[in-house]
């Protein structure tokens, strides 16, 4: 909208009009082409690691000023002819949209995701002042905002300060070894083992994950820790505030399940419970329990994690030991008090069930 109605009237020159025309274009163009940039990073249609080489920084420091002093000659300054150097301007805020979110990998994704999509309101809010319509000015205003406080709340989740991913420099370039991933040895467990650890414990917490949302298991879950409670069992649900894709994404599908709210804790809630927790029942979770977490050079470093693996048992719900959405291998699956239960959630999670049952 922005750009049409530069075309339309290339002689706008400095004033609220010009410089809200730049605004919208500049933030719309940085979202557009940004936003291909992290679908293909999801999509796998390019590299998901950082991409990073140096002097970066000062590489977009360059290009953001340069930017704007190209903005400057499209509304007539240094007596450029404004349409060329509206072409220009545009071009640079695509690849300026590019450039910043390259350097972002694996697990930083979704701050980038919520980052742009407030970016976009912002973008729609300008051009709502370029036109003068008030729906799009506040529409546009009320994204842009929501975005940004959920862009917040994401960065608290994921330990990342705001002005990091404003300046596009974390992701960090740790290089990360796949090759072992899955080599090592681990000791798996039948549905009859998984229920007389579940079924004899104290306590059990319950940590879902991407993984439950794929197999919509979260049914047989709640039956899970009914027939869990009916045996005198106490069961929690730990949510992380990032497990699964999207903000509140396991609070919904526990929900969808009527697992009542008051047995979901949130991470500062109930970390400080795994040392004295029996078994702790991981169901397509991995990133957001992966101890790598704690290692500095890890992609996922300073990520905060629930800590299952200081738990008596762990009990892990997966098909394979392929990595989570960071692609990184996960030294939980191996460590001695670990139990891999592997199979889709929702058949196992059936087969637990009837197990269960059956327990004396
Ligand atoms: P992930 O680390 O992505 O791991 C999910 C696991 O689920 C996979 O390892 C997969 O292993 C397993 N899985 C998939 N389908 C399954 C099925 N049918 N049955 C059983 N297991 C299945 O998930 P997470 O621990 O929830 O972490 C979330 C990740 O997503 C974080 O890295 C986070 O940064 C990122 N992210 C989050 C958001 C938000 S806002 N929540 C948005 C975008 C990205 P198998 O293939 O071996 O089964």
């Amino acid at each position: 909208m922005a750009i049409a109605e530069f075309l339309h009237n290339p002689a706008v020159g400095v004033g609220t009009t010009g410089i809200t025309i730049l605004l919208g274009t500049l933030i719309g163009g940085v979202t557009f082409s940004g936003s291909f940039v992290a679908f293909a990073k999801l999509q796998e249609l390019m590299t998901g690691d950082p991409i990073t080489y140096p002097g970066q920084n000062a590489v977009n420091a360059v290009l953001f000023v340069g930017t704007l002093a190209v903005g400057a000659g499209a509304l007539g300054a240094f007596g450029a002819e404004p349409t060329t150097m509206f072409y220009v301007f545009t071009a640079a805020a695509l690849v300026l949209g590019v450039l910043l979110v390259i350097p972002i990998g694996g697990a930083d994704m979704p701050v980038v995701i919520s980052l742009l999509n407030s970016y976009s309101g912002l973008a729609a809010a300008a051009a709502g002042f370029v036109i003068g319509n008030m729906v799009l000015i506040i529409s546009g205003a009320l994204v842009g905002a929501s975005g940004l406080i959920l862009t917040k709340l994401m960065c608290k989740g994921m330990n990342r300060s705001l002005a990091n991913v404003a300046f596009g420099a974390f992701g960090g370039s740790a290089k990360v070894d796949r090759s072992q991933i899955g080599k090592r040895p681990v000791r798996s467990a039948d549905a009859e083992t998984v229920a007389a650890e579940l079924g004899y414990a104290n306590s059990v917490i319950v940590v879902p994950g991407y993984g439950l949302a794929v197999a919509q298991a979260q049914h047989e879950l709640k039956k899970i820790a009914d027939l869990l409670e009916e045996r005198g069992v106490d069961v929690k649900f730990a949510i992380h505030p990032v497990a699964g894709r999207m903000p509140g994404h396991m609070n919904v599908l526990l929900a969808e399940a009527d697992v009542p709210y008051d047995k979901l804790y949130d991470l500062d809630e109930i970390n400080n419970d795994f040392p004295n927790t029996d078994v702790v029942l991981v169901v397509g979770a991995n990133d957001v329990v992966n101890p790598a977490a704690r290692d500095p050079n890890s992609v996922i470093a300073g990520m905060p994690i629930l800590d299952v693996d200081k738990a008596r048992r762990v009990i892990v719900m997966k098909r394979s030991l392929s990595p989570g959405f960071a692609g990184i291998d996960n030294d939980l699956f191996y460590m001695d008090h670990t139990l891999m239960f592997f199979g889709d959630a929702k058949e196992s999670m059936q087969e637990l069930i009837k197990e269960l049952r059956e327990l004396p």
